[in-house]
């Protein structure tokens, strides 16, 4: 069984990503932190807490995490991810709540309770960076950080960067430096692994109770994407990473290498350029075929 803790900025793929690993019977989580991303800390917050006890899985403890980041910018994805961050779906009224320890501590505590955790994130990587700095411990504690972020082509937020390394660079940068091995999904294999309206109809997703989920939560951004490109369909960055964790061998090319942040304040800020050295696991291309497979498993969550 893999114990994993993620780190999220619960969004319409975030959820998704989430119930994957609750799903997956090769999968134990941990904890869950929320960082402000696709909705403002509160959203993402009640989204967890909502999505949890909607699957009946009250039992696993979320942290409240960073409002913005390290250098107090935030930037917006309501577009994409609806006002509340579902897609404008709202999830039954529930009593969970959070930890009263915060995400840097809840990941801490997790980590100490579960020596070779692996840890994946999904968001802007603050709480991250925090965590690291406060408890330098964490580099012995943690077995790999799985990390969906940056773009290798083209990024989503701008034309170089990538939503969750622009939301803060400096975070990414401390976490790169730590010394933790990594994983990297970029961007660029969300593209590749795109998804038309009829081709995720086509799955037969809606007959589940996490499947109609999955499905209400897209008609926002295939609104989105049908006004901005002219075309209905959705990527899955952090399912596919989520899906990675499941099982290492989907991923049909990967390289390894290093990235580096540009900090720089001008147009290729939040970019992640390639640099020397080998250290980092790259993720270039996990196929659909071999991912449909285990976002169906969320068929079987009540
Ligand atoms: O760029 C894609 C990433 O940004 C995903 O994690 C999405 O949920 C948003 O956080
Ligand atoms: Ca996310």
């Amino acid at each position: 069984m893999k114990k994993i803790f993620i780190d999220s900025d619960c969004g319409i793929d975030d959820a998704t990503a989430i119930m994957i690993a609750l799903a997956s019977p090769d999968i134990e989580v941990v904890g869950i932190s929320a960082v402000a991303g696709n909705a403002g800390l509160d959203h993402v917050v009640n989204n967890i807490t909502g999505l949890l006890a909607y699957f009946g899985r009250e039992d696993i403890p979320v942290y409240k995490g960073a409002t913005t980041s390290l250098l107090g910018e935030r930037i917006h994805a309501e577009g994409v991810h609806g006002s509340n961050g579902l897609g404008d779906v709202e999830l039954p009224k529930n009593s969970k709540t959070v930890e009263s320890l915060m995400a840097p501590d809840g990941l801490y505590k997790a980590a100490k309770e579960n020596p070779g955790l692996t840890l994946v994130t999904l968001g802007p990587l603050t709480n991250i960076a925090m965590s690291i700095n406060l408890y330098p411990e964490l580099k012995s504690l943690i077995k790999e950080i799985v990390i969906m972020g940056g773009a290798l082509d083209k990024g989503n937020i701008t034309k170089f960067a990538e939503f969750n390394f622009a939301a803060d660079p400096e975070s990414v940068q401390f976490v790169f430096d730590a010394g933790i091995p990594l994983t990297i999904v970029p961007w660029d294999v969300a593209v590749i692994a795109m998804y038309t309206e009829e081709e995720l109809d086509a799955l037969g997703l809606k007959d589940s109770k996490a499947g109609k989920l999955l499905l209400d939560m897209q008609k926002v951004p295939l609104d989105f994407l049908e006004q901005v490109f002219g075309f209905r369909g959705v990527g899955f960055p952090d399912p596919l990473t989520m899906a990675y964790v499941v099982d290492e061998t989907i991923a049909s090319r990967r390289i390894k290498g290093n990235l580096k942040m540009e900090l720089s304040f001008n147009t290729m800020r939040g970019a992640s350029v390639p640099s020397e050295g080998l250290e980092m696991d790259i993720i270039l291309e996990i196929k659909k075929e071999k991912f449909n497979p285990i976002l169906m498993q969320i068929m079987a969550l009540e």
